[in-house]
């Protein structure tokens, strides 16, 4: 049966109380979604033979989420990636962002829509039921123009599916770009690296980087290159390979141009890992998907039931816009006028084969 529960999550430093909301569908998948940061802190999913593993990495209590975090399950904004310099001009104004990685600005700079808390609203409905997540991000936020009013809608349905619905609305031209943060695992979150699963996105092309994870502006041809998951191949079957863009990366971290971008929604990914049977695959509306291999993680983040998350224990699939997209006006844009609506909608569906 599908429902919702709520229950107390803890108080941030400021003191507000925080509250996490368990959804649940018909086929027994529960997502836990709290109102700090939008953060999916759990996601019970079943396998081949029935079994349900938690398949995200994440924090037993608001406290280990407030003290350090790699953006475990979080919503990520205003500009999901890095923004070079955390400098952009737009109308001939220079915009300066907070640089929180290096020299660049990263996922929206020191508190991004991630460490922010959210109204939340849970809702039933015929064949879903899910979480309104609104938060107005005031005028001159992190250094960005315009006051933004951001709702997110979580939905778990019948079918498996958790549905992310992204939307925004600005009073003076801004840039927005919001993504999802989960790291997965599909054999449980305790299981190991992610190595095995094999992966494939749909993307004939994707954007090279400097050292610095910055796009070049190139969009490069996938073939011949251990960036080409057009057919499923394991994760760790090229992770080392001796080329440049895996070096300056430390694995894959890299934005894929996804194919037949036309603003509706379309297969972009499918995740699969064979030993538990289980399946994800990624819908979209949006030009480009971030797969991180969970490089930077080093078993410093110790996670729920005491499982320190070791190198390559998770992997995110974060739709989006091209990374540093405000200072490459021949990507796709990433500009937000008042008067116009940004929507995005990204579903990560499940099942097992
Ligand atoms: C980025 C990584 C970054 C990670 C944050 C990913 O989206 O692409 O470079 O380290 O988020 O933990």
């Amino acid at each position: 049966m599908l429902s919702y529960q709520q229950e107390a999550f803890g108080t941030t430093g400021d003191g507000a109380p925080i509250q996490l909301y368990t959804l649940s569908n018909a086929n027994g998948v529960q997502v836990a979604i709290s109102d700090y940061g939008g953060i999916v802190t759990r996601l019970l999913v079943p396998g081949r033979d029935g079994n349900l593993e938690d398949v995200v990495l994440g924090y037993d209590s608001l406290s280990d989420y407030l003290r350090a975090s790699p953006y475990f399950g979080a919503i990520v904004g205003r500009y999901g990636n890095r923004i070079a310099k955390g400098r952009f001009t737009l109308d001939g104004v220079e915009y300066r962002l907070a640089t929180n990685n290096g020299p660049n600005h990263l996922h929206g700079g020191l508190q991004g829509f991630d460490k922010v808390v959210w109204d939340a609203e849970p809702y039933r409905a015929a064949d879903e039921v899910g979480l309104r997540l609104g938060y107005v991000s005031e005028d001159g936020e992190e250094g960005y123009p315009g006051r933004l009013a951001v709702t997110i809608t979580y939905a778990l349905t019948n079918r498996n599916e958790l549905r992310i619905e992204y939307r925004a609305e600005t009073d003076k031209p801004t840039v927005v770009n919001l993504t999802h943060h989960s790291y997965f695992n599909l054999a449980g979150h305790a299981s190991g690296d992610i190595l095995g699963h094999e992966l494939m996105i749909n993307a004939d092309r994707f954007t090279p980087v400097d050292e610095g994870l910055i796009p070049t502006g190139e969009l490069r041809d996938v073939t011949g290159t251990p960036l080409d998951f057009r057919t499923a191949t394991a994760i760790g079957a090229r992770i080392d390979d001796d080329y440049e863009q895996l070096r300056f990366a430390g694995g894959y971290d890299h934005n894929w141009v996804l194919n037949d971008y036309d603003g509706s929604l379309r297969l972009v990914a499918r995740a699969h890992e064979p030993t538990s049977g289980r399946v994800m695959e990624v819908y979209t509306t949006e030009p480009g998907m971030q797969f991180y291999s969970g490089n930077f993680l080093d078993g410093s983040n110790v996670g729920k039931g005491g499982v320190p998350y070791q190198h390559r224990t998770g992997f995110c699939l974060e739709t989006q816009h091209f990374p540093d997209s405000p200072n490459h006006p021949e990507f796709p844009s990433t500009v937000l006028r008042p008067g116009e609506v940004y929507e995005s909608t990204t579903i990560y569906r499940f099942s097992v084969r």
